[in-house]
């Protein structure tokens, strides 16, 4: 409460409304042009937690809404575990448009929407940043892999990061769906708790997306 009054003054709410609007126009990318929609990304302004999945699939470029999909009913699940609905945290994506046939996003394409997600963090100022997938977790936990450090965190200027699998990763791999549960259930302890934790230091440059396992 103290968090959104502290906003409204600084008059955060209208500018995560107007970095909305400029994502919705942004065509930096080639493939704006055969997007329905830009996906920027949804829910609680004041969010004390942050998703951060990897590119709209067709349902939410038809929607303009993130996670929507089968992977999206999933994560709708995963929130009911720890008591949470979609519109009390805030989700997004790495990159705001639907890379055609659902191709992995391109260096580029990240770069390009870097920005987007950095103000999107700046304005929001969430206590915890959950990567969903491996392209996400990349901009993160450079260097790392999934399977070694999903259910694990990291604490940086005040935010902590929290790395878990893709809930799409669950539609296919039945053996991640418990897994992924398992570490969604881990939040509200991991929230608690790390306030008081003294942060760490970023060990390693970004590295090359292919080099990173699913
Ligand atoms: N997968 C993602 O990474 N993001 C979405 O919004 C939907 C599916």
């Amino acid at each position: 409460m103290i968090k959104r009054l502290e906003k409204l003054k600084q008059g955060d709410m209208s500018a995560l409304l107007e970095l909305s609007k400029e994502i919705k126009n942004c065509r930096k990318c080639e493939i704006a042009k055969d997007r329905t929609r830009a996906v920027p990304g949804e829910g609680a302004e004041d969010a004390d937690i942050m998703f951060i999945g990897e590119a709209p699939g067709w349902h939410e470029d038809q929607q303009g809404r993130p996670f929507v999909g089968p992977a999206g009913q999933f994560l709708d699940e995963l929130l009911a575990l720890i008591s949470l609905k979609r519109g009390q945290v805030y989700i997004t994506n790495v990159i705001k448009t639907r890379p055609p046939v659902n191709r992995d996003p391109l260096p580029q394409e990240i770069l390009n929407c870097r920005p987007w997600l950095d103000r999107q963090i700046e304005l929001i100022r969430p206590r915890m940043i959950v990567t969903l997938g491996r392209y996400s977790m990349a901009l993160f936990f450079p260097g790392k892999s999934i399977s070694r450090i999903h259910g694990t965190t990291q604490k940086r200027d005040g935010i902590i990061y929290y790395a878990m699998y893709h809930p799409a990763a669950a539609l296919h791999q039945q053996r991640l769906r418990e897994i992924i549960k398992a570490d969604m259930i881990k939040i509200p302890q991991l929230l608690a708790q790390m306030e008081s934790v003294p942060e760490e230091k970023q060990e390693a440059p970004p590295q090359q997306l292919s080099m990173f396992e699913i």
